[in-house]
């Protein structure tokens, strides 16, 4: 693996591209105008900043881990000459397929192409290019820095090929790459997003207010965040996104979002990135 291209420069392409350029691999991060490409730049320096003030890494691994990363506004460009491309754009199939067939166009025949996405299908979004064998889906995990989890989902053609080069990868990555078939949801948020509405259903239903049923989470079950606080930080759109796909893909109503998780990303209070969800941000 010797340069990657990473398609989205948000809360998880900034951290992918951080984890990247920090083991040593150079990255062309993609992002949709300059300004937005310097707004990841100035999170990634901050996130190195704090590694080097817990003496995880020293200060020239900073400036070096900076200097590996090069912005681009084009993904054509950026795609020309990697050996990986890792998209992380927003959760919209049709957005992914409009990234992906620019990607298969412009990047060489070798490139294996990766889709950090938490809920959509890989075999659906791989059939949209013209090498699903080389099409696999790599999941982190937010703070990306920090977790050690890469979920690989392998679709419906996948080669053992490209699993075993993207399980290589993970583990270059100091990340433990973990095997799971490609079903609603994988196994992180089939598991995850359930607990997490219903703690939601009991706020909704009057069981015990947001504090609570997080330090019950916490101080019971040693989370390192209540359920609550983690839905806010995650996203409750993007939680809501992805109760949808597992009540839709399984057709079970055990998945049923919870109304109060509906009515709040109605009324837009999204979490952190709102300033407001169960709880409220500066
Ligand atoms: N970059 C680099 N380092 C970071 C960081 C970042 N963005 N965020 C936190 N850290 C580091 C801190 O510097 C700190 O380092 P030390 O251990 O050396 O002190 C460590 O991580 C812990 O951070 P804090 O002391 O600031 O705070 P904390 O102890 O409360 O931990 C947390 C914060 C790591 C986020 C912790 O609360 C946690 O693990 N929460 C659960 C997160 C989780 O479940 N993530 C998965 C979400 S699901 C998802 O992402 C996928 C999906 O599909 C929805």
């Amino acid at each position: 693996m010797k340069k990657v291209a990473v398609i989205g420069g948000g809360t998880m392409g900034n951290g992918i591209t951080h984890v990247f350029a920090m083991n040593g691999i150079p990255v062309n991060l993609v992002e949709m105008s300059e300004e937005l490409a310097e707004k990841a730049l100035s999170t990634i320096e901050k996130n190195l900043d704090r590694m080097v003030k817990k003496e995880k890494i020293d200060a020239t691994e900073k400036v070096e881990t900076l200097e590996s990363i090069t912005t681009f506004t084009s993904v054509e460009d950026a795609v020309k000459d990697v050996d990986l491309v890792v998209e992380a754009v927003p959760e919209n199939f049709e957005l992914k397929k409009k990234v992906f067939s620019k990607v298969d166009e412009a990047a060489p025949e070798r490139t294996i192409l990766a889709t950090n996405t938490s809920s959509i299908s890989i075999t659906k979004i791989a059939a949209a290019t013209s090498r699903p064998e080389q099409f696999i889906g790599m999941h982190f995990f937010n703070p990306v820095p920090v977790m050690k989890l890469v979920e690989i989902v392998k679709g419906f053609e996948t080669s053992e090929e490209t699993y075993e080069t993207i399980e290589e990868t993970a583990r270059l990555l100091d990340k433990t790459p973990i095997p799971v078939e490609d079903y609603p949801g994988f196994v992180s948020n089939r598991v995850l997003m359930p607990m997490i509405n219903e703690a939601i259903y009991c706020v909704h239903e009057g069981v015990a207010e947001p504090e609570d049923v997080d330090s019950v989470m916490k101080l019971g079950m040693a989370h390192p965040m209540g359920p609550l606080r983690l839905a806010d930080f995650i996203g409750l759109d993007v939680c809501l996104d992805i109760m949808n796909v597992l009540y839709e893909g399984f057709k079970d109503p055990k998945y049923r979002p919870c109304p109060l998780l509906v009515k709040m990303v109605d009324a837009g209070k999204l979490g952190d990135k709102t300033g407001e969800g169960f709880f409220e941000y500066d």
